[in-house]
């Protein structure tokens, strides 16, 4: 089955081989190598310069960024939350729940983020202390300036926290040259590793930072968590072959090069919309603002998304349903994960028969 879901992916024999490289308990020295290696290659991958640690947590992408949003803001302080999808809005009901006052600047799901609005909110409001924002919208496809958010929220001295659970690996993000202080994602996206582990990566200055702040969680603490890998160790049970696969996977990442693999991703994205554009569909967002991994196109006049999933799948493509308020209207193709050329061709053709 091929997998046109923004993930889970499709991974290489590799990783799901790595898998089976045996069992292993979780205080072993064993394991605390596993542990330093994933660590030391999610910094290698994605934070390079700079003085930056990772820090992997057993769960899916919403956990690590439970994680990090519920740790981030300093008591009495607030969060700006950037919306313009379902995943600014999940970020918005994390740091209520964890009692954070949040401040919300909403946009239309079919607009990007504009620096101006957010670099005047903040100059309004000085308890604002973090700006938490998507990278890659997956409820569009839609990629947000952090660059330029980037660059506003450091001139008024406020922190930065990005979800790139679908962004990371897949589209261009430079955390340390564009500002960012606290940068979440996951293994079973761009990363291509399989589903059971996400992570936070943060400059070691945020890491102290936020050990200061009182825990609004026992498990989500983020700091709990940092000060035990430090040492080698995890505060509770991890996802000892879940971890062996990402390994595997930064492992594959690395040798293909993160900008190589970005512009692997940009290409079938291309080559994708060529075919979209050749059947006659329609592509939601302008070329400029979407991401290379996920492509949101209108359903066709009589078309049902329920009619088109099944025609492909008997032919073993999965494709994605619309999200929320574009259920109705649309559906989504990602072209994330071990993919090829030739996977992709196919199943133009076979989007083809199920649109004839
Ligand atoms: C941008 C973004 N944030 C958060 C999540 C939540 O990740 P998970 O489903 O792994 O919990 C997703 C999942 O698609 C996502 O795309």
């Amino acid at each position: 089955m091929i997998l046109l879901n923004p993930g889970p992916v499709n991974v290489s024999p590799r990783v799901t081989e790595a898998m089976l490289r045996g069992d292993l308990c979780h205080r072993e020295p064993e394991f605390s190598d596993l542990l330093d290696a994933v660590r030391t290659k999610l910094v290698r991958a994605f934070a390079p310069d700079g003085d930056w640690a990772a820090v992997p947590l057993t769960g899916s992408g919403t956990l690590a960024l439970e994680a990090a949003v519920s740790s981030a803001v300093s008591t009495g302080r607030k969060m700006l939350v950037v919306e313009n999808g379902v995943y600014g809005a999940r970020i918005r009901e994390m740091a209520e729940t964890h009692g954070v006052d949040v401040v919300v600047l909403e946009w239309a799901w079919t607009e990007r983020a504009d620096p101006a609005r957010i670099a005047a909110a903040l100059g309004a409001d000085p308890a604002i202390e973090v700006v938490a924002v998507v990278h890659h919208e997956t409820t569009t496809g839609l990629r947000n300036p952090i660059e330029g958010i980037g660059r506003v929220v450091r001139d008024a001295g406020r922190l930065l926290l990005v979800d790139s659970i679908s962004g990371l690996a897949g589209d261009p993000i430079d955390v340390e040259g564009w500002g960012v202080d606290i940068c979440v994602g996951v293994a079973n996206k761009c990363i291509q590793g399989v589903p059971g582990v996400g992570f936070v990566l943060a400059r070691r200055s945020e890491m102290a930072r936020m050990a200061e702040i009182p825990q609004r969680s026992v498990y989500l603490h983020l700091p709990r968590h940092f000060a035990a890998h430090e040492k080698r160790t995890v505060p509770f049970t991890a996802a000892v072959q879940v971890l062996y696969a990402l390994d595997e996977a930064l492992d594959e990442l690395l040798e293909e090069t993160v900008a190589g693999r970005v512009e692997r991703y940009a290409r079938a994205a291309r080559q994708l919309r060529a075919g979209f554009a050749r059947l006659g569909l329609e592509i939601l967002l302008p070329d400029e603002w979407r991401s290379n991994s996920i492509t949101t196109i209108g359903l066709p006049e009589g078309a049902t998304y329920e009619s088109l999933h099944d025609h492909l799948k008997a032919d073993g493509f999965v494709i994605y349903e619309g999200q929320g308020q574009l259920g109705a209207t649309a559906f989504r193709v990602a072209n994330m994960g071990a993919l090829s050329v030739d996977d992709f061709d196919r199943f133009l053709e076979s989007l083809g028969r199920a649109l004839a």
